[in-house]
């Protein structure tokens, strides 16, 4: 198989790629323009002969055509990760989501190039507080542009799939979290006590609970779910089973960190920046069904993300 990862220097895309190279049958091309990706993530492979690096945006529609040749699928990672620049920029999500995957799509097209696997999130289902989404949920009223263009893409997906006989497999993810992360709260936690050892601040109340699931799982599930499945569209929610809350996160961050007596300080308000969903609950039936779980609940993914960021030793669960 000859794979094509756009994103695939950033944190998901790359544990993706080490995934994939453990077989030596699949080749593997990394198309990414390293906004927020790191060389140092797959640096590794550059010479190895089954993995070339291509460094360009998606958003160069004549590169994307001539990069795309010859694969037979796409794992399309791209995308801004930060929720919260678009109150600044506020076509940075159209572009970097929506225009970007139109690109991908568009170079599928001309290619003939049929799969495709897109990473979506919880972002597409709105602020709902409790209720547990499953993928039928409607109306998808999203409150950030993130989400909104997430879920934009997935129309664009659609549409292109039934019109052009592609096939796609659509992941709405919960936080993802684990070695390579190049944002999110632990991420950001540890950078900060590294800083200031002594005081911690928090966004929000600290009391927002989300499902955490560790990269590996999400590989894991991609992978399952891609071969279990074969409608023209698939969709399913990747999570785990639990909830956790920011402050508990700190609480494992301090502790693993070993620090002691850090005082709090909080921005206030129940979310942590504007567009941000303080409780997020998915429905798990669809993939529990197929077969599929998460090998790690959120504390323990935690517990492990923080520990592979700062270079310790993790156990690996059976
Ligand atoms: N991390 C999460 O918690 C999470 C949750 C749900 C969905 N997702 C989605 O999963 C995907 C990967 O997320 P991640 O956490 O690995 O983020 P990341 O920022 O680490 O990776 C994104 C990669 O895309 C690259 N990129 C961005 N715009 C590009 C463009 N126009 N052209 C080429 N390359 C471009 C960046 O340099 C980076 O390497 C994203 O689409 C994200 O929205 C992530």
């Amino acid at each position: 198989m000859r794979y094509l990862i756009t994103g695939g220097a950033g944190f998901i895309g790359s544990t993706i790629v080490d995934k994939l190279l453990e077989d030596d049958i699949n080749e593997v091309t990394v198309f990414d323009n390293f906004c927020s990706g790191k060389l140092s993530y797959i640096e590794k492979y550059l010479n190895n002969k089954r993995f070339k690096l291509i460094k360009g945006d998606l958003l160069d529609l004549s590169l994307i055509k001539e990069s795309i040749k010859d694969h037979n699928f796409i794992f399309h990672f791209a995308a801004n990760p930060d929720i919260s620049k678009a109150m600044i920029e506020t076509d940075l999500d159209l572009r970097l989501s929506i225009i970007a995957t139109y690109n991908l799509l568009e170079a599928m097209r001309l290619n003939r190039i049929k799969k495709i696997v897109y990473s979506s999130g919880s972002g597409v289902y709105g602020d709902v507080g409790l209720t547990e989404t499953p993928e039928d949920f409607g109306p998808l009223m999203p409150s950030s542009m993130y989400g909104a263009c997430k879920l934009g893409s997935e129309a664009i997906i659609s549409a292109f799939c039934n019109m052009f006989d592609m096939q796609s497999w659509i992941f709405r993810f919960a936080n993802v979290i684990g070695k390579n992360q190049t944002h999110g709260v632990g991420f950001d936690f540890i950078n900060k006590l590294k800083k200031e050892p002594k005081q911690l601040t928090i966004l929000g109340d600290g009391t927002q609970s989300k499902s955490y699931i560790h990269v590996n799982d999400v590989i894991d599930a991609i992978l399952f779910v891609a071969k279990k499945t074969n409608e023209i569209v698939n969709i399913y929610n990747v999570a785990t089973d639990d909830y956790i809350t920011v402050n508990e996160i700190a609480s494992i961050v301090i502790k693993e960190m070993n620090l002691e007596n850090v005082i709090f300080e909080y921005t206030g308000g129940k979310r942590g920046w504007k567009g941000d969903v303080p409780i997020v609950r998915f429905n798990l039936e669809k993939i529990h069904k197929l077969g599929w779980k998460s090998k790690y609940n959120s504390k323990e993914a935690v517990k492990r993300s923080i520990r592979e960021m700062l270079n310790k030793e993790v156990v690996a669960k059976k």
